[in-house]
């Protein structure tokens, strides 16, 4: 790829994190693919189904979960191809080289199975990749985040969790499964008390340890938010939910008993409504527009989308200087929908940020501000000189 050239000297720090080279087989559009960056923000443009999203697609599996398009596996393989995808990525960490490599298990026919290689070795569980990198994105899909229901809002503040908390993703894997298992017994009447009593106490304990990191997250997300850039909407984020409101009243160890006590209690009422009535499953991520006091459901949809970027760049704010982990920016098709003053600071907001951050756009001059601050690369070229 060819970096554009500074045009005046670049006057702030770099991020001393990133990703380095990239790689892709037979993932989505790119058959064999190659390219390599530096740490500075990348900004990918190219027509209508050059291939944009699905690179940051690829980059959105370097976390654990399915990716930024919550694709099934299978359907990220290079349609017509016969091999399993994989990605690879060399990252940097303050001079030190990490190599990241994930995709659809070759030695097994589960086709929704991935494997993960660190630095060679192959991780136990996906969820190990919250150690290394953190990603956070905002997608033309996140317009929805506030309308639809509170899944996608636990999910969005959940991997910007695993930037602080890396157990965050094993427990709450552990956390859903056990809620399946438990729901399973009550569904087919195996009352063993024993065995529920074994499973409410994984949901107690790991239920817990999730709304305290959440609820940590977000108080520090506030604090970010309310020194946000003027740029920005104000927007006001509280966590809600029946744990939470235990939580704000009682010490951690009360409501371990409230809860345990809770869930054996409601296990009639658990099976007859077929679901858990208590627990991070439940929580939702409330946000409001404080200028005038509402709900950011009942917002205009500009309003919403001022808001969503608000949050996501206080998140990449906080990430960026908190976390241990590797974080990466991803903004799909962002730009195009500001008017000149938001879109210029943004780009501020992106250039002090101490992390790599990628962008989308089809037309490259409404990047022009970043020009010799960013890397270009145009889609279309960097496919036909980087196929193998
Ligand atoms: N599994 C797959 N196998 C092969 N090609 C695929 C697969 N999934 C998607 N594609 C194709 O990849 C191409 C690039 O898609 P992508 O979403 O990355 O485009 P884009 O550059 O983001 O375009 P836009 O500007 O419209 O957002 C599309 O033509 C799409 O049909
Ligand atoms: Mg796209």
């Amino acid at each position: 790829m060819e970096a554009t050239q500074f045009k005046v000297p670049y006057k702030l720090e770099q991020p001393t994190r990133g990703v380095e080279r990239l790689s892709l087989s037979y993932f989505r559009c790119y058959e064999i693919f190659s390219v390599s960056f530096d740490l500075r923000p990348v900004i990918l443009t190219g027509p209508n189904g050059a291939g944009k999203t699905n690179l940051l697609e690829a980059l959105s599996f370097l976390i654990p979960g399915r990716g930024m398009r919550r694709a099934r596996l299978s359907e990220v393989k290079q349609q017509d191809s016969q091999h399993p995808w994989s990605i690879s990525a060399l990252l940097q960490d303050q001079g030190e080289k990490i190599q990241i490599g994930t995709g659809l298990d070759p030695e097994t026919s589960d086709s929704e199975r991935r494997v993960t290689k660190i630095n060679g070795e192959k991780a136990k569980s996906q969820s190990d990749l919250a150690e290394w990198v953190s990603v956070i994105w905002l997608t033309p899909q996140m317009d929805r985040l506030f309308l639809d229901g509170p899944q996608g809002r636990r999910r969005f503040l959940d991997r910007l969790v695993y930037g602080f908390d890396p157990g965050h993703a094993q427990r709450l894997n552990r956390y859903e499964q056990v809620l399946k298992e438990r729901g399973l017994l009550l569904r087919q009447g195996r009352l063993d008390r024993y065995w529920l009593e074994g499973l409410e106490e994984t949901l107690v304990n790991d239920g817990i340890a999730i709304t305290v990191a959440r609820r940590e997250v977000v108080g520090q997300l506030s604090n970010v938010l309310k020194n946000q850039s003027k740029a920005f909407p104000q927007a006001e984020i509280s966590l809600e939910g029946d744990l939470e409101n235990l939580l704000r009243e009682r010490p951690v160890l009360e409501v371990e008993d409230e809860m345990r006590c809770l869930l054996a209690e409601n296990r009639d009422e658990d099976r007859l409504m077929g679901r858990t009535s208590l627990g991070p499953h439940r929580s939702d991520l409330v946000t409001v527009y404080p200028e005038k006091n509402q709900l950011a459901a009942l917002c205009s949809t500009g309003e919403q989308k001022a808001l969503l970027l608000s949050i996501v760049m206080a998140s990449a704010q906080l990430l960026s200087v908190r976390t241990g982990a590797i974080p990466l920016l991803l903004l799909d098709e962002v730009i195009a929908h500001l008017d000149d003053v938001r879109r210029t600071a943004l780009f501020d907001a992106i250039l002090q940020l101490k992390m790599q951050t990628w962008l989308t756009g089809t037309d490259a001059s409404l990047f022009e501000e970043l020009q010799g601050n960013a890397q270009f690369l145009s889609l279309k070229e960097a496919r036909l000189v980087s196929k193998t």
